[in-house]
């Protein structure tokens, strides 16, 4: 297959300010074939911090990185930034990421993970009307296809099947994109990933959630027997595959990213508290004290694992970081970044922003 020609001049990355957002952004700009600007619109709710990109808006502010505030369900708002940076690639990111939120609240996430999908989508549609050096690249995950037993892996052809409101959302969302293809031939690409970990997290998720809690003293919940699978792949290694696809995939085409590395919820659990320990040069068995099982997740997926074969094959993608040494960075991380702990749990972010944003 010949690759296809993509401008990748003026991407808009949705939901930059987020975990996944800041991590791609920042490494995209550590890619010395990267030679375009970013245009972040981020809405900033809770998940979003402006300072996880506070490096990058120093080095690249106004010249090669544009932040703004805004919400993706804005059809005005999203095609004044088409028209005004004459977007020709969209990485979709923004989302409502969390399956507990989902569960008590899921009208937000149909919002934004349907709909805004959906706005975005139909501002590409009219503003490339038909060009084919432009991509919308729609980031989704694992979970849309539901729950496995004890064997078998996800691949791109297995049927949907969600059940949490958080991933009926993203199926949605992923619905959308590839009829957007299938019906106005809009250039799409969709990546699937399964669970992602490292720096900039937001402390609701299992990993930073579990390493804040050891340092705290607190109890470390794992829910029901601890015996749920998740599939753990570093952020850098899912965004090495989300550029990947967005360089070389195929329109139309889905593509699962994975960690090749399914653990129980426990063993994470327990891993964790071992480097937590080793670090800090206690007993582990002092920290695994504090574990404790706790009711269950309604409807809590069993197992999730991927098959990345396709992605492999046909771009070339592997993991580079270790499960054992990006989870003692991870950690690291969380323990030498406590301000950013701070920030992101009191809302001080908000006065950092109208600090360094809303004056400008
Ligand atoms: P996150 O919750 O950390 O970040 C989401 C970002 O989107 C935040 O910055 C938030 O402010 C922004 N946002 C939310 N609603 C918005 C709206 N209406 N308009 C504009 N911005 C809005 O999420 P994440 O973990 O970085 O996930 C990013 C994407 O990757 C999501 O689409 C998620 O479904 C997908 N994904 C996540 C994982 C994972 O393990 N975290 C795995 C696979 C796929
Ligand atoms: P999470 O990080 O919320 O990701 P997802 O639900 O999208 O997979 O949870 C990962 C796994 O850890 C999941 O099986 C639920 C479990 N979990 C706990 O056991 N305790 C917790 O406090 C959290 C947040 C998650």
């Amino acid at each position: 297959m010949t690759a296809p020609k993509r401008k990748l001049q003026s991407i808009l990355v949705t939901g930059g300010s987020g975990f996944i957002g800041s991590n791609f952004i920042r490494w995209l700009f550590n890619k010395p074939d990267f030679t375009g600007r970013i245009i972040n619109l981020d809405a900033l709710t809770y998940a979003g911090n402006p300072c996880n990109l506070a490096d990058i808006d120093e080095t690249w502010g106004q010249s090669r990185y544009f932040f703004h505030q805004g919400d993706i369900t804005e059809t005005e708002l999203v095609r004044d930034i088409f028209s005004q940076y004459d977007i020709d690639t969209v990485v979709h990111f923004a989302a409502e990421s969390h399956v507990d939120r989902s569960i008590h609240g899921p009208a937000e996430f149909i919002q934004t993970n349907v709909m805004g999908t959906f706005i975005l989508l139909e501002a590409a549609r009219e503003h490339w009307r038909g060009r084919d050096d432009v991509l919308f690249h729609h980031i989704s995950t694992d979970e849309v296809y539901g729950s496995l037993g004890k064997t078998g892996k996800f691949t791109e052809t297995s049927p949907y099947d969600p059940r949490s409101p958080y991933s009926a959302s993203k199926a949605g969302g992923d619905h959308f994109a590839s009829a957007y293809f299938h019906t106005y031939n809009l250039p799409v690409t969709i990546s699937n990933c399964s669970n992602n970990y490292g720096p900039y997290q937001f402390p609701e998720k299992l990993i930073p959630l579990m390493i804040l809690n050891m340092d705290a003293g607190k109890p470390l919940p794992v829910y029901g027997d601890g015996m749920n699978v998740r599939d753990w792949v570093h952020v850098d290694d899912h965004n090495d595959g989300v550029w990947r696809v967005i360089k070389g995939g195929r329109n139309g085409r889905t593509y699962n990213i994975g960690g090749g590395n399914e653990q129980h919820n426990i063993d994470v659990v327990k891993t964790l508290c071992a480097v937590y320990a080793e670090l800090k040069g206690i007993d582990h068995r002092e920290i695994e004290k504090l574990i404790s099982f706790v009711k269950d997740r309604p409807g809590h997926d069993r197992r999730y694992a991927i098959d990345s074969t396709r992605i492999r094959r046909e771009l070339g993608w592997k993991h580079s970081v270790s499960f054992a040494s990006g989870l003692r960075r991870t950690v690291r991380w969380y323990l030498e970044n406590k301000d950013w702990v701070e920030t992101v749990r009191t809302g001080e972010y908000r006065r950092w922003l109208e600090k360094n944003y809303e004056k400008r």
